[in-house]
């Protein structure tokens, strides 16, 4: 694949994003409360999917949670990613947010760059986030981190 990205609201079924969902949520148990969701967007390269960001509300006016993206494994790393989040702020500007949340596990010091790099920064943590009461296994490690404390960023949309 080689064309440039277009970024566009996804009015299919869910279902057929599940495996890049899939890519960012370790627990089946914890998509299937959300898959369903808020609003997603896709990043399409000749009519294949490549790359999604959903968007949820909070429940706080103004504000809205950039919940699960995910880029194909093929294609990280080479912008797509950037790009998604640039059109969700588009997007949830165009909504009327102010504010955009994103979590992520202490644990994935990648992802805590990524964040940061398009915009993020941090505001609070929750330790034992990631455990099985909440459905997570216990045994997954990431960058020899053991997957349990989630991390809360935010962006200011201006
Ligand atoms: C996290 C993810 C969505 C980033 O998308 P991407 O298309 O790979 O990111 P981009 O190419 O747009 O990268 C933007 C910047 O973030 C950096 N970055 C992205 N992934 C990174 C990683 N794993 N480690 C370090 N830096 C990373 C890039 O190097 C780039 O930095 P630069 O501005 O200095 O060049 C993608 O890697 C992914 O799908 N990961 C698996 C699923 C996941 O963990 N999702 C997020 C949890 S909800």
């Amino acid at each position: 694949m080689t064309g440039t990205p277009v970024v566009e609201l996804y009015a299919g079924p869910r279902a057929g994003l599940r495996p890049l969902f899939e890519l960012a949520e370790d627990s089946a148990a914890q998509l299937d409360t959300y898959l369903d969701q808020g609003d997603v967007l896709v990043a399409r390269i000749d009519d294949d999917g490549v790359g999604h960001l959903q968007l949820v509300g909070t429940g706080r006016p103004g504000e809205v949670e950039l919940k699960n993206m995910a880029v194909d494994e093929s294609l990280q790393g080479t912008g797509i990613g950037r790009r998604l989040v640039h059109a969700a702020f588009e997007h949830a500007r165009s909504r009327g947010a102010h504010r955009m949340l994103v979590a992520t596990a202490t644990a994935d010091i990648g992802n805590l760059r990524f964040y940061q790099r398009v915009g993020f920064r941090m505001v609070a943590v929750d330790r034992d986030a990631f455990v099985p009461a909440t459905g997570y296994p216990d045994d997954i490690v990431i960058d020899g981190i053991v997957l349990r404390d989630r991390v809360w960023l935010d962006t200011d949309l201006g």
